[in-house]
């Protein structure tokens, strides 16, 4: 758990971090957001001392990280840094090793979890470990940045922008990637992003600054439905409502209302349970189809699904989440 209590920041008379007040549950996911010069690294690098506190205190499972030591602390916390940080005069096996090392690992504890951290990233271990960062594309660096994060099985990880300056395409790969490997390993994450979607797509919950200040701490479908504020709303984005909409499947409907039997029309289209609604919405708008047969695991049908029915969901959900 890492708790923020009035957490101030000063540089010279600059207030950069002012009173921030939240908490990480353990093995949460939280991505922190915010416009440039927020304050986002700057709260990421005091949490591993990185930047001194000037007022307030962050607890590390209920410890002071004034109190903390330094170094050992470090090798507790896994650190990804903005850039990927990779030395490039070392290979990639021994830059992923290099925390495990200090630790005093011997040699056959850290070939298996490079081998087993390397697998879960989709990298094959043998075809990359005596490589050298340069030998690599920027998305498979930014992986073993992440992967070297892991290495030493730290169970709070900072993560700064890990998947930054990458095309769309492989930074959802590697969004799926990560996701599947928290599931697997359940860490506790403050992860800093720029990106809207990516926060919604990934996070427990989000923290979305501004001038230091935390504008709103709430989990994704909140924080698109509620925004707190007119700040909140515009950094979210006017399409906002529909974001939200690929937080939840066509079976979260299903069960909350009851499906239309369906009517004769030309246009129908069948539609897994398990695909989200903005999906569903999507081939609806596109006029696709008027109405959607929603199909079940089994391929049976459950009824039809129309956008008047997404409306009604979408009206209930919101008011639900007050
Ligand atoms: N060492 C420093 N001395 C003085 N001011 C600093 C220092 N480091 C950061 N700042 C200021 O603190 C504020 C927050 O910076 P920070 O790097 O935390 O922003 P950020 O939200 O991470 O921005 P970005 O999205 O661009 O990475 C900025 O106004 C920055 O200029
Ligand atoms: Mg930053």
């Amino acid at each position: 758990m890492i708790s923020f209590n009035d957490v101030t920041k000063v540089y010279g008379d600059t207030t950069v971090i002012e009173n921030m007040n939240f908490t990480i549950e353990d093995g949460q996911f939280v991505i922190m957001l915010g416009p440039s010069g927020s304050g986002k690294t700057t709260l990421l690098r005091m949490v591993n001392q990185l930047e001194s506190i000037t007022d307030g205190d962050i607890l590390v499972n209920g410890k002071s990280v004034k109190k903390s030591n330094k170094i050992q602390m470090r090798r507790n916390i896994g650190y990804v840094i903005q850039s990927n940080g990779l030395f490039p005069n070392m290979n990639i096996e021994d830059n992923v090793m290099i925390v495990p090392g200090l630790l005093g690992w011997d040699r056959k504890k850290k070939r298996d979890r490079f081998n087993m951290l390397m697998d879960l990233a989709g990298l094959s271990p043998d075809e990359y470990r005596h490589r050298y960062p340069h030998e690599l594309s920027g998305g498979q660096q930014q992986r073993i940045g992440v992967v070297r994060a892991l290495a030493a099985d730290p169970p709070i990880m900072l993560m700064d922008e890990p998947f930054g300056a990458l095309d769309p395409i492989i930074r959802n790969h590697l969004q799926d990637e990560f996701l599947q490997i928290q599931r697997e390993l359940k860490k506790t994450i403050l992860f800093v992003s720029h990106d809207v979607d990516e926060a919604v797509k990934m996070a427990d919950k989000i923290a979305l600054l501004k001038d230091g200040k935390m504008m709103q701490y709430d989990e994704p479908v909140k924080m698109l439905n509620k925004p707190k504020n007119s700040f909140v709303a515009d950094f979210v984005g006017q399409d906002r409502v529909l974001k939200s909409m690929s937080l939840y499947s066509v079976k979260d409907l299903a069960d909350a209302l009851t499906l239309k039997a369906p009517f004769e029309s030309p246009d129908v289209k069948n539609i897994n349970e398990n695909l989200s609604l903005r999906v569903a919405i999507s081939m609806l708008l596109n006029q696709e189809a008027d109405q959607l047969i929603v199909e079940d695991e089994q391929g049976a049908n459950k009824g039809s699904l129309t956008l008047d029915l997404i409306e009604l969901f979408l009206h209930r959900e919101v008011k639900e989440s007050v």
